[in-house]
């Protein structure tokens, strides 16, 4: 059974990532921390609130965090991921609050009372971590693993340089990647290959309730590829978490470009790092047919717990 916490912005593939995790019996969920990102920080929240009822996560703890970026305007995606941020699903308005306290306190507070144990996992602007690791800098060593969605080495998706988690708080992303721990980093050069093609969203219609989130959800959902159907990003962050196996990884020296004018955002990778220890994991490479059987296979699990 892996711990993890996950930090997010739901976000249409946020929330596909949280019902990969809902369909995953070795995965314990710790809690569900939001950020502003996609929508803005009540939406993010109020889907996250929506989606523990929706697909039965039970009393994991859902807390708000940071409203905005450390330094930046606001930058939202509110053409990819529609005003709620969940595109057409209409899911139940949720009955159960959020916790009391801020997201940066349950991540701290969570890594320091299971040293060792939890997943982070990080599928928005990386905000809520930066404060997290300047508020405690041992979560750098309490945290089991840290994996994100986010970055890039070959396109952006914002810009032409940058992805949208690091584009919309560069200072945040630049604190995390600098903390001293490995970064293991999913960006849009494996994510792009997930995509929800039209034999896939074939695969989801079939699953009940659950489809009812899944099917309006993908298909409104804005990111279309030109390979066709739209990429769920952040379900790879979990599916990492599930069977690394699935990616390959090569460890890099990741730098967060804060200065750029045409390259705010960017994540500089360096492969053959002289001058640094790698302070990265990068995935180059994912196995999309194992991908989605393992992503299809939780999906139908849950939806059967859920009917
Ligand atoms: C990332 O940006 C967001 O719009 C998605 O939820 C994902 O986390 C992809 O660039
Ligand atoms: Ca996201």
């Amino acid at each position: 059974m892996t711990k993890v916490l996950i930090d997010c912005d739901p976000g249409i593939d946020d929330a596909l990532a949280l019902a990969l995790v809902a369909g995953s019996p070795s995965l314990d969920l710790a809690g569900i921390t939001t950020v502003a990102g996609n929508v803005d920080l009540a939406r993010t929240t109020a889907n996250a609130l929506a989606l523990r009822e929706f697909l039965d996560l039970g009393d994991v703890p859902v807390a708000a965090g940071s409203a905005g970026a450390l330094l930046r305007e606001d930058v939202r995606a509110v053409r990819t991921h529609g005003v709620s941020g969940l595109g057409d699903a209409d899911l139940p308005s949720p009955v159960r609050p959020a916790s009391p306290g801020h997201a940066v306190d349950l991540i701290v507070d969570t890594l320091r009372d299971a040293p060792g144990e939890i997943t982070l996992v990080a599928t928005g602007p990386l905000t809520n971590i930066a404060l997290a690791v300047r508020r405690e800098p041992r979560v750098v060593e309490w945290a089991g693993d840290f994996v994100i969605m986010g970055g890039t080495y070959t396109r952006g998706n914002h810009t032409p340089a940058a992805e949208f988690n690091i584009a919309a708080d560069p200072e945040a992303a630049s604190i995390v990647f600098d903390a001293g721990w490995t970064v293991t980093m999913l960006g849009l050069d494996v994510t792009l290959t997930a995509l929800v093609t039209t034999p896939v969203l074939d695969r989801m219609r079939p699953l009940g309730r659950l489809s009812t989130l899944l099917v309006p959800a993908a298909s409104s959902y804005g990111m279309v590829t030109a390979e066709g159907g739209p990429a769920i990003h952040d379900a790879c962050a979990v599916a990492y978490v599930l069977d690394p196996s699935l990616f390959t990884c090569v460890p890099a020296v990741v730098r967060v470009e804060t200065a750029g004018r045409y390259t705010s955002g960017m994540t500089v990778t360096d492969f053959a790092p002289r001058d640094r220890r790698p302070n990265a994991l990068v995935a180059t490479s994912l196995d999309v047919s194992r991908f989605w059987d393992m992503v299809l296979d939780a999906y139908s699990r849950l939806g059967e717990r859920l009917d």
